[in-house]
């Protein structure tokens, strides 16, 4: 079985496609390295460096898959406001481009990577699939986009798709960048040993679900008669106080934290209901965060390009 991976050199990608090759699959990748490394790209895989903008390069690479996981993306809000018309440019017209190409060579499955973004400000948790979507930044509302067109695709053109909604997705190959997630931002500050900031009173909660169980997601949904949209969360939520100082007891380290002012826009409270994947395709997330993290510190701390990052802003 071949597979194509699109943004297989970033952080979620990579660890689908090792998945993958792990089960003998044939991958394939399309990244433009935008914000993915050539060194998350597992040995074996097949990779051309290109842009799913480019329709004749994606009608190319989708020849002969028989599976297509859609990641790559402009990820982020502040990314999307900072640039919206390069975040609708990828987001959705990269996507209809992948469609485009599913269409006329036919293949098993599409497995579009979506996010929580699209529901905007949560009003009831735990979040079904059913909760209103209405984003609150362009980067929510190309997702939704992408996510609609993939929908449309399949009813106008039987394309089997299933659209992942990932909450806080975390672990191995994440790194700190400009726009990044909470928990490669208080890593880095527990590398360079100085505070951890919490924005709010930190009782504020998130559900963090750990990559390898979004891997699970994608390849068990591809593998299934599934198709639509489902939940991909851990179906548990923690505090940033309880994170940060998990964080620092698997780091056995004591950095400790500041407070900051509440940032106006963050939610209060997030938490999956991923009970649609579980009966659709038998999704079963660890939910151990404190393994996860384990891992996850472990892994950074020999990461070389956070060493040599690190060694650069000293
Ligand atoms: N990380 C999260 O918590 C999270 C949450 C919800 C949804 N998602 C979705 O998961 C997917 C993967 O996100 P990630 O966290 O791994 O981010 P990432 O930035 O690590 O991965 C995106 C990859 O896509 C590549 N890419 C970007 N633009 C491209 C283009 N025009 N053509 C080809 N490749 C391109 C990048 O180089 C990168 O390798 C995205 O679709 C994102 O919207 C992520």
């Amino acid at each position: 079985m071949k597979a194509l991976v699109t943004g297989g050199a970033g952080f979620i990608g990579s660890n689908i496609a090792k998945k993958l090759l792990e089960m003998d699959f044939e991958v394939r990748i399309l990244d433009d390295l935008s914000s993915g490394f050539k060194m998350n790209i597992p040995e074996g895989s097949e990779f051309t460096e290109g842009s799913v903008v480019d329709g004749e390069l994606v009608k190319e690479v989708v020849s002969g898959v028989d599976y297509i996981f859609h990641l790559a993306a402009s990820v982020g809000n502040k990314r999307s406001i900072d640039n919206p018309i390069y975040d609708a440019t990828v987001n959705v017209l990269g996507t209809l481009n992948v469609l485009e190409a599913a269409r006329s060579t036919g293949v098993n499955k599409l497995v579009y990577s979506s996010s929580a973004g699209i529901f905007g400000e949560l009003k009831t948790i735990p979040i079904k699939e059913d909760h209103p979507r209405d984003p609150d930044s362009p980067y929510g509302v190309s997702k939704l986009a992408a996510e609609k067109d993939c929908l449309v695709y399949m009813k106008l053109y039987d394309i089997p798709v299933v659209c992942l909604r990932y909450f806080n997705v975390f672990g191995v190959n994440q790194r700190f960048d400009a726009y990044g997630n909470v928990i490669p931002i208080f890593a880095d500050r527990i590398l360079k040993n100085i505070p951890m900031t919490i924005f709010g009173d930190g009782e504020q909660t998130r559900d963090f679900v750990n990559v390898k169980d979004v891997a699970q997601a994608n390849i068990k949904s591809a593998l299934s008669d599934a198709t639509g949209v489902f939940n991909v969360g851990s179906s548990t939520r923690i505090t940033i106080n309880n994170l940060a100082s998990l964080m620092e007891s698997v780091s056995e380290t004591s950095v400790g934290v500041e407070y900051g002012p509440e940032r106006p826009g963050d939610v209060r409270d997030s938490l999956a209901d991923v009970s649609k994947a579980q009966a659709s395709f038998d999704f079963n997330p660890s939910g151990d965060i404190e393994a996860g993290l384990s891992e996850y510190m472990n892994w950074i701390k020999s990461d070389p390009i956070t060493i040599r990052r690190n060694d650069l802003s000293n």
